[in-house]
């Protein structure tokens, strides 16, 4: 059951945080309430107050090696997710050997932090060992081996695993399905049987799908949301869709991210954000933190104002470790903090926001 903040504030705080958005730096007091309360007043602490987990992608080697990294992923976040350590290429780098090593890492990470974990992701058409993309495997080859992979992955994580991107990025941005190697040789049924297969393996996990561009009403969100009725039609075991939030500021912000939203919450589903983060030319400055703020700002609305939106999650929390430079050329400083850990304008706006729904502004 959902506890009731929420929907008090979907209710009647809704216009409170549709209004215009304002880069505050966070104003909040401490009124000399010391570091108990300073240290209950991190993202996490703050979201749970308003029903919402507060996340971040983790870096296995920054938490290996880095403490003021593996501080802040303790701290401030209450649930995490893999970047990289629970893709395929990472847990079966030859076929039929397993290696759980990192991933049971941040499995048991996030236990002793008292986290949930998000597991990222039974499937998609990257970070594929090459063993499988070189294999020539035939149809019923593919099949057997998908099914196997999904079934073994949900398997060992099974009860530990809070919410699974079960399938990740399987449209085009047009709303048609991606030319995957999935969708060539198994056809467009490869989405229903994922989630049969992960469903069958870990009952009691939440099965998401998740994609980019998707915040806005658009043709692909369009179509993976009427892909998403068919597959509840179908009684497929679906329970949420994953909103990636990737964005950058020379793009608008999606400001109908919530109306988007709701046509999934009026199905019933869980919605997340789950890897937000806002890049920007680079080099950075404080206007382009400005903007950048209001991206994070945004995206976090949409969640707040989504009744059954659970979690909102940051690709990463820090510069210092982001994926953007080596993928999106001239752009960075995408994160919350830099590469210092000094917090951005982009982290008092989260922290605003949370405050706000958690009915202490
Ligand atoms: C990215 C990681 O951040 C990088 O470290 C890796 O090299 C490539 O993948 N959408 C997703 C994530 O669903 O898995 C991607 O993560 C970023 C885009």
């Amino acid at each position: 059951m959902r506890k009731p903040i929420k929907a008090v504030l979907v209710g009647t705080a809704a216009a409170a945080l549709l209004a215009p958005c304002t880069i505050n730096a966070f104003a909040h007091e401490d009124h000399g309430r010391g570091s108990r309360d300073a240290q209950a007043d991190t993202l996490g602490a703050l979201g749970l107050r308003a029903d919402v987990r507060i996340g971040t992608a983790v870096d296995m080697a920054a938490l290996a090696d880095d403490e003021p990294y593996r501080a802040k992923a303790a701290s401030e976040f209450s649930s995490v997710t893999p970047e990289n350590v629970m893709k395929w290429e990472v847990v079966e780098p030859n076929r039929g050997q397993y290696d759980w090593k990192e991933a049971d890492k941040l499995v048991d990470f996030a236990r002793v932090n008292g986290q949930l974990v998000r597991g990222h992701t039974l499937l998609w058409h990257n970070q594929l060992p090459a063993w499988l993309t070189t294999g020539d495997f035939t149809a019923d080859e593919l099949r057997a081996i998908l099914r196997k992979h999904i079934t073994d992955e949900a398997r060992h994580f099974k009860g530990r695993i809070w919410q699974w991107d079960v399938v990740n990025e399987v449209f085009n941005d047009d709303g048609t399905l991606r030319d995957s190697i999935w969708l060539q040789k198994l056809g467009p049924g490869y989405i229903a049987d994922a989630f049969r297969w992960a469903h069958a393996a870990d009952p009691k996990a939440k099965l998401f799908i998740n994609d980019y561009n998707i915040e806005g009403v658009n043709a692909k969100s369009t179509a993976l949301y009427n892909l998403v009725v068919k597959l509840r039609k179908q009684r497929v075991p679906i329970d949420g869709v994953g909103i990636q939030g990737h964005l950058s500021v020379q793009y608008n912000a999606p400001h109908d991210i919530a109306e988007n939203m709701k046509r999934f919450d009026d199905l019933g589903l869980e919605t997340a954000i789950t890897e937000a983060d806002v890049r920007v030319p680079m080099p950075s400055d404080s206007t382009k933190q400005e903007a950048q703020a209001e991206g994070y700002d945004v995206l976090l609305r949409g969640c707040l104002l989504t009744r059954k939106c659970t979690d909102f999650t940051v690709w990463g929390f820090t510069d210092k470790y982001s994926w953007v430079p080596d993928t999106f050329e001239g752009e960075g400083a995408a994160n919350l903090f830099d590469e210092d850990y000094k917090a951005k304008p982009a982290y008092s706006a989260l922290r605003d926001d949370l405050l706000l729904a958690a009915g202490r502004n």
